[in-house]
C-alpha cells in the first residue's frame, strides 16, 4: 500500500512537472528599428512585421517586439542599436538611416554576436577608393549571421519606364520627338532614389526615345514636398512637361495635387508615375488620375524578413541576400484585379 501511494505521488509530481514545462512558452527579444516613422511605406512595412511576428506564435514560442522610430536622424538610431545590445536582443531588424553607416553598425550587431536582418535601404557596396560600385556589400556577404531583405530597385524604375513606352504616343504628347519629363527625387543617398532615376529613363532610351530632363529634384519621399516640386516645376515649364516621374507614391500623390491644382489633366496633358502601390495611388491609377505605379510588396519583404529572423533564432544558416520583386501596376493591372 505504501509502495502504491510513493508511485502514485511520483507521477502525479511528474506530471505536474511536464505540464509546467510545456505551459512555459520561449520568449525571444527582437529590435526592430525603422529609419523614420513618418515614412507611408515604411509604416505598412512596419505594421506587417509586428503582425506576421504575432501570427507565428504559438503556446510554446513568443515574440517579444521592440520597435523604435530612427526619427531619420543615425545618432538616435545608433543609440537604440546600443540599447538594443545592452537589453540582449535575440535578432535584430534594421531600417538603416544611413547607408554610409552600415559598417559601423553592422560590427557593433557582430561583435555583440546577434544576428541581424537589414531592410530596405541597401547598403552600397564601394571600392578602395571610396566610390560605390555594383556588386554585394562584404559587410554582409563576410557575416553568416547577417543579411538584407529588399527587392532590387532597377526593376521598379525600368516599370516605370516602361509604362510610358507601352502608351500610344509612348509620352510624346507634344509630338516634337522627345519626352521632356521632370524627376521628383527619394534621399539622393538611398540606392532605390538613385535606381528608380537612372532606371525610368533608361526604359525610355533604350526603346530608342529621345527624353529631356527639365527638372531633377529631391523630395525626400516625402508627400508635401512632392506637390510643392511639382507645383513649382509646373509653374516654371508648363505645357512642356509631358512626363512626371515620382521616385515613391507618397510624392507622386502630392505631385498628382499639383497637377490637379494646375488644371492639367492625367492621361491626357500629362503622365504620372510613382512606386510602392499605396492603397490612395492604386485607386488613383483606377481612376485615370496616375498614370501607373509599382508594388513595392511589403507584405512579401516583412514576411521574409521575419521568416529568416526566425531561422537565426533556430540557428539555422540562411543566404546573405533575399530579393522580392517588384509588379507592374497600370490600369489594366489593376482593371484586372
Ligand atoms: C522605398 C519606398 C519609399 C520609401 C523608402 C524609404 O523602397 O519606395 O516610399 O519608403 O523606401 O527608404
Amino acid at each position: 500500500m505504501k509502495k502504491t501511494l510513493a508511485i502514485l505521488l511520483a507521477a502525479i509530481l511528474m506530471l505536474g512537472c511536464m505540464s509546467f514545462a510545456s505551459a512555459e512558452a520561449k520568449t525571444y527579444k527582437v529590435g526592430v528599428s525603422i529609419y523614420q516613422y513618418t515614412d507611408n511605406f515604411m509604416t505598412l512595412y512596419r505594421n506587417e512585421i509586428e503582425a506576421y511576428f504575432k501570427s507565428l506564435e504559438t503556446d510554446d514560442v513568443k515574440y517579444e517586439i521592440t520597435m523604435a522610430d530612427g526619427k531619420n536622424d543615425m545618432a538616435e538610431q545608433t543609440n537604440q542599436v546600443r540599447n538594443f545590445i545592452t537589453q540582449g536582443m535575440d535578432v535584430i531588424i534594421l531600417n538603416l538611416v544611413q547607408t554610409s553607416s552600415a559598417d559601423a553598425v553592422i560590427d557593433e550587431i557582430v561583435d555583440a554576436g546577434i544576428p541581424l536582418v537589414l531592410i530596405n535601404r541597401e547598403p552600397l557596396a564601394y571600392d578602395a577608393d571610396g566610390n560605390t560600385i555594383d556588386e554585394a556589400y562584404e559587410g554582409i556577404l563576410n557575416n553568416d549571421k547577417v543579411c538584407y531583405v529588399g527587392a532590387d530597385a532597377r526593376q521598379s524604375g525600368t516599370f516605370q519606364g516602361q509604362m510610358v513606352v507601352d502608351l500610344e504616343n509612348h509620352g510624346d504628347i507634344n509630338g516634337d520627338g522627345k519626352v521632356s519629363y521632370i524627376m521628383i527625387e527619394g534621399d539622393p543617398e538611398n540606392i532605390d532614389a538613385q535606381y528608380r532615376t537612372e532606371f525610368s529613363v533608361k526604359a525610355l532610351t533604350d526603346a530608342g526615345i529621345e527624353v529631356e530632363c527639365l527638372d531633377d529634384q529631391v523630395g525626400n519621399w516625402d508627400q508635401t514636398k512632392g506637390q510643392e516640386l511639382c507645383a513649382n516645376a509646373l509653374s516654371k515649364y508648363g505645357e512642356k512637361i509631358e512626363v512626371v516621374f515620382c521616385n515613391n507614391d507618397a510624392m507622386a500623390l502630392g505631385a498628382a495635387t499639383a497637377i490637379t491644382a494646375a488644371d492639367r489633366k492625367v492621361g491626357e496633358d500629362i503622365y504620372l508615375l510613382g512606386v510602392d502601390a499605396l492603397e490612395e495611388a492604386v485607386q488613383l491609377v483606377k481612376d485615370g488620375e496616375m498614370t501607373g505605379t509599382v508594388l513595392n510588396d511589403h507584405i512579401g519583404q516583412s514576411h521574409k524578413a521575419v521568416d529568416v529572423a526566425v531561422m537565426l533564432l533556430n540557428g539555422e544558416a540562411i543566404e546573405n541576400y533575399y530579393w522580392v520583386d517588384y509588379v507592374m501596376v497600370n490600369k489594366a493591372y489593376v482593371d484586372a484585379q
